[in-house]
């Protein structure tokens, strides 16, 4: 009885504990290819509709990304009518959504993908449409009846000291709401000092810093972003609770091939959610296999959930290293320079930070033969300006391998 009373006057736990995320989310979200394009007369492939969810769906289904892994399908963004209804419920926009926010989950959970759906914590959305702050009950009630599986809550329009309780709050009503929904935060990219602890105790992502634009110079700050930040925010992440450097843009304006290949292999060594940004109605077949390329797609779902690290960085060449579950290695060669010619790295296991034994190399984008490398060598690899490098370094098993193919060759 006395444990009873004790047990109930302890502070309820508001940790998320939703069980949801163990390995980083995958999927499509509107924002970084079709922003806050609302006028379906002029756009009307474009524009932010159930016509665009349901064809990115379809395709997702039928070109193989649902079976690759892709299952989130998310609006971002400028779905919603400007004013609340009557009973001060979020009401999507009516021309675009013509059915309503259920009809799109149901059709989305018809063909085997979850309904990811965006808000804000403040006054607002960041495009202007009506926030959470203040209707938080009511948001996330209406949420769970709409069957949404995912929740990105923004950070615009509000003080950003409210942060540290009011993203925990809401992770709490989602919790009471009954229904599971992973809880995407975009809280830590607004302050300047994040609680880390708190956030990865309330969120199952998080976005850590500026969001992505269509070009090499973003992917890129982002990247020295998260390699400059590695030992404050890589700890965090692991199965349930994930950095977040924000969404692919591989297939759209602004990266070459080489350099959608460096996001695609620097992603995955981060354990990030990879959520693809782009039309798959148009893309072009070498972008489309980066994202599908499945090896890779392996390493970022890694069950070990443990996030990689840039562990060499000289004269603009890096290497990124991460641990995998199968006592593997993902490491990425990746060549920041633009002289117009590639730049040949050599690398000792010390420098790969790689325990000394035989590895089975593999070259996740299948570039050059799959090779062997031992204590006696230095690994060398040539790699593309604004290009990478990226091979599966597999311990070495069994003794009937062409020993022949032993890799210590120069290049
Ligand atoms: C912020 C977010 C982006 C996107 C836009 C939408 O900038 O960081 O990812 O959601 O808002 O307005």
């Amino acid at each position: 009885m006395i444990i009873l009373l004790v047990l109930a006057l302890l502070p309820f736990t508001t940790a998320l504990q939703n069980g949801l995320a163990l390995t980083p989310p995958m999927g499509w979200l509107t924002w970084q290819r079709f922003r806050c394009i609302t006028n379906c007369q002029k756009y009307p492939s474009e524009c932010i509709s159930e016509d665009l969810i349901k064809r990115t769906a379809d395709i997702m289904l039928s070109e193989g990304y649902l079976d690759a892994g892709y299952n989130y399908v998310g609006i971002d963004d400028c779905w919603l009518e400007k004013t609340r209804d009557k009973r001060n419920r979020l009401v999507p926009d009516r021309e675009r959504f013509p059915n309503g926010m259920k009809a799109i989950g149901d059709y989305l959970h018809n063909k085997g993908f979850k309904f990811a759906l965006y808000q804000d914590y403040g006054n607002k959305t960041c495009m202007g449409y009506p926030g959470v702050l203040g209707y938080e009950a009511i948001d996330v009630q209406t949420f769970a009846e709409w069957d949404v599986d995912y929740i990105k809550l923004d950070g615009c329009y509000v003080d950003i000291s409210k942060m540290d309780t009011g993203y925990p709050y809401f992770g709490k009503l989602m919790n009471e709401s009954g229904r599971p929904m992973v809880y995407s935060c975009s809280w830590p990219a607004y302050q300047k000092k994040p609680d880390y602890d708190s956030i990865a105790e309330h969120c199952n992502l998080w976005r850590n810093w500026d969001d992505i634009q269509d070009s090499w110079s973003s992917l890129s700050s982002i990247m020295t972003w998260f390699a400059e930040n590695q030992d404050t925010i890589a700890q965090y992440a692991g199965p349930g609770r994930w950095n977040d450097p924000d969404m692919l843009i591989i297939g759209n304006f602004g990266l070459s091939l080489d350099q959608a290949k460096v996001q695609m292999a620097i992603w995955s060594i981060l354990a990030a959610p990879l959520f693809m940004s782009v039309d798959l109605a148009t893309i072009r077949p070498e972008f489309k296999e980066i994202l599908l390329n499945r090896d890779i797609i392996a390493i970022d779902q890694d069950s070990l959930g443990k996030q990689g690290l840039r562990v060499w960085n000289k004269s603009m060449t890096e290497i990124w290293s991460r641990e995998l579950s199968d006592g593997s290695y993902a490491v990425a060669f990746v060549n920041r320079r633009d002289d117009g010619t590639p730049t040949v790295m050599k690398a000792s296991f010390e420098v790969m930070n790689l325990p000394e034994q035989t590895y089975k190399v593999q070259d996740l984008y299948k570039e050059d033969e799959d090779r062997f490398f031992g204590p006696d060598g230095e690994f060398y690899t040539r790699v593309n300006p604004s290009g990478v490098k990226y091979f599966k370094f597999v311990p070495k098993i069994s003794n009937d391998v062409e020993e022949k193919t032993y890799f210590t060759s120069r290049i």
